[in-house]
């Protein structure tokens, strides 16, 4: 696991940029696994930046959202189908048929899971798999005591997580209770996982999954075991590590044919 530490939140999401725009100039067709939530919004400005400014290339990308709200008609501003497009999609170039996102109103929810797994395998896996970090220590939707070997399928919201999640829809009530989010084992079978989390609020899930014990109890503490997962943070974010000035130490003696 490497512990990036960076200034801000600018910063910190400029640097994720860089790593997803690198990966994606070593190979126009990567496939990128994508979150929703507050935690991605400048990374994704970025890109959409470099698109608007540079003329980047996304025409050959591939991405698979994490989740979607179970119920939720993609139109309603609240679904995920409908954040991408605001914070990401409407300033790419990326086909509508490379976009793959849980759909939410599927009259068969087990079938369609299976077919998002089978999508993803049909373009040979993820290559990088963005993610953020619920207060709870949930990636994708899978929430405390979700197994650790969970692929795609039906999940129930903590009270905590419909809180967290509340003002998208003008109140904790109205949050729905269901969604479809990638499972823990199909997030560890992405090849990079980078992990952004900023802020005070994340500093407890933070250092639990990172220097805490494995445990269902938080389940981003699985991306121990991951081979190559980067958690990219602010100070704050930072601020409940141990061991924050060796993260900071190796990060800057980093030797240069490791970094991009
Ligand atoms: C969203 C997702 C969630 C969020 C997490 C943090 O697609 O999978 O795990 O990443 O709830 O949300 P924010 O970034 O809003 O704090």
């Amino acid at each position: 696991m490497e512990i990036i530490i960076q200034p801000d939140v600018r910063l910190a999401s400029l640097t994720g940029a860089r790593l997803v725009a690198g990966l994606v100039r070593r190979k126009s067709d990567a496939v990128l696994g994508l979150a929703t939530g507050s935690s991605p919004i400048p990374l994704y400005a970025e890109l959409v930046e470099m698109r608007r400014r540079d003329g980047f290339d996304f025409s050959r990308i591939r991405t698979f959202n994490l989740d979607e709200y179970i119920g939720l008609d993609p139109e309603h501003p609240a679904s995920y189908h409908a954040f991408m497009k605001r914070h990401l999609f409407d300033g790419l170039n990326v086909p509508g048929a490379s976009i793959h996102i849980p759909d939410g109103l599927a009259p068969d929810v087990e079938k369609t899971c299976r077919d998002y797994e089978a999508a993803i395998r049909a373009c040979g896996g993820i290559d990088l798999q963005v993610l953020g970090i619920g207060s709870d220590g949930h990636i994708g939707f899978n929430e405390p005591t979700s197994s650790l070997a969970s692929r795609t399928r039906i999940k129930t919201l903590t009270e905590r997580t419909r809180r967290d999640n509340a003002a998208a829809f003008g109140g904790p009530d109205r949050v729905p209770c269901h969604v479809i989010t990638m499972g823990i084992g199909t997030i560890m079978e992405s090849r990079t996982c980078l992990l952004l989390a900023f802020g005070k609020k994340k500093a407890a899930a933070v250092a639990a999954a990172a220097e805490g014990p494995i445990t269902a109890m938080v389940p981003a503490s699985i991306l121990q075991m991951h081979p190559r997962t980067i958690f990219l943070l602010d100070e704050e974010a930072a601020s409940g590590l141990k061991r924050a000035d060796y993260y900071r130490w190796v990060y800057d003696h980093k030797p240069a044919w490791q970094k991009g």
